[in-house]
C-alpha cells in the first residue's frame, strides 16, 4: 500500500494524532476494565504512524509493531519513548507476554480466514493470563457501510507559514457480494512538497470483512475469552471485541490408593 511505503511521511498530515485522543481513551478505560491484573505495558499491532500509541503512552509503556520502516520513522518521532519493532501481526513473536495487546484499524488488512487466524494467535501468543486484548475493525460484516470522506491537513513550520499538505478522498465500496469476505478502499491521494509541487497518488486497500460469528469463533479457537462489544464514534457504530487469556486449565488431581 503506497500510503504506508511512499506517502508514509505525509501520514501526519493524513490522519492528525490529536483525532485519536477519544478513541484511544476509551481503549484505555476498556482495557483497564476488562483485565484482572492492572495494565502496565501493553503491545500494539499494527500501530502506524503511533497516533494512538500517542495517547496510550499516557497510562501504559507501550510496545509498537509494525511492517512498515516509513510509518515505524514517523511513530518514532512521535512515540519516541516507546519500542518499536518491524513485525506482521500475523506471524511475529516477541518472546514475552504483556499486559494489554491492542489491535485496531490495522485488522482490516487481515484479507482471509487464515490471516485473521494467524493475527489472532499472536495476540494470544503475547497475552498475560489475567490480561486483556482489545480487537477494533473498521467494520464487521454487519456493520458495514459503504462511504465517502475526505480530509487533509498543513504542516505549520516553526517560523510560521505552511510546509507540506495532504488532501484526500476516500472511498469504501461495497463488497462484490453480500457473501464477500473482502472490499476495496480507495484512497486519492494529493501531496504537496514544500517546493509547492503536488503529486496525485491511487492507493487501493483490500481489507477482509467477516462476520461477528467468524470473529468470536477464531478468538476462542486461539485460546481466549472473547466477547462482543460495540462504540459509537461520531455517529458511527462500530464492534470492539474483548479478549481475556484463562488461567492455564487445571492438571486433573492425580489421588493414590490411601489418597484423599
Ligand atoms: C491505518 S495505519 C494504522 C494507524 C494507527 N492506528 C495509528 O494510530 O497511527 C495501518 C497500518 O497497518 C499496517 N499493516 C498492514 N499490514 C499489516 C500486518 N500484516 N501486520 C501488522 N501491521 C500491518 C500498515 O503498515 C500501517 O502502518
Amino acid at each position: 500500500m503506497k500510503m504506508y511505503r511512499a506517502a508514509a511521511s505525509f501520514w501526519p498530515l493524513i490522519s492528525d494524532p490529536a483525532d485519536y485522543a477519544g478513541e484511544a481513551g476509551d481503549a484505555a478505560l476498556r482495557l483497564r476494565r476488562e483485565a484482572r491484573i492492572p495494565v502496565r505495558d501493553v503491545l500494539e499491532l499494527g500501530s502506524g504512524g503511533g497516533n494512538n500509541a500517542s495517547h496510550l503512552k499516557r497510562w501504559f509503556s507501550m510496545t509498537l509493531v509494525d511492517p512498515s520502516a516509513g510509518m515505524r520513522r514517523v511513530s518514532r518521532a512521535l512515540n519516541p519513548e516507546c519500542r518499536h519493532v518491524a513485525g506482521d501481526m500475523r506471524s511475529v513473536r516477541l518472546g514475552r507476554t504483556f499486559d494489554g495487546v491492542f489491535v485496531h484499524d490495522a485488522v482490516m488488512y487481515m484479507r482471509t480466514e487464515s490471516d485473521l487466524r494467524a493475527a489472532m494467535a499472536t495476540v494470544a501468543a503475547h497475552l498475560r493470563v489475567g490480561g486483556a486484548a482489545l480487537v477494533i475493525p473498521d467494520h464487521t460484516r454487519e456493520t458495514f457501510r459503504p462511504s465517502t470522506g475526505k480530509g487533509g491537513h498543513d504542516e505549520r513550520l516553526r517560523g510560521g507559514g505552511t510546509g507540506r499538505s495532504a488532501r484526500y478522498l476516500e472511498w469504501t465500496l461495497p463488497p462484490a457480494s453480500p457473501q464477500a469476505t473482502e472490499n476495496e478502499t480507495h484512497y486519492a491521494l494529493l501531496l504537496r512538497a514544500r517546493n509547492g509541487s503536488v503529486r496525485a497518488v491511487h492507493d487501493v486497500h483490500r481489507e477482509g470483512l467477516f462476520p461477528r460469528a467468524t470473529w468470536l469463533r477464531i478468538l476462542r479457537d486461539v485460546g481466549l475469552v472473547a466477547r462482543r462489544t460495540s462504540r459509537v464514534e461520531e455517529g458511527v457504530r462500530c464492534d470492539v471485541f474483548v479478549a481475556r487469556k484463562p488461567a492455564a486449565p487445571r492438571t486433573p488431581r492425580t489421588t493414590t490408593a490411601d489418597g484423599p
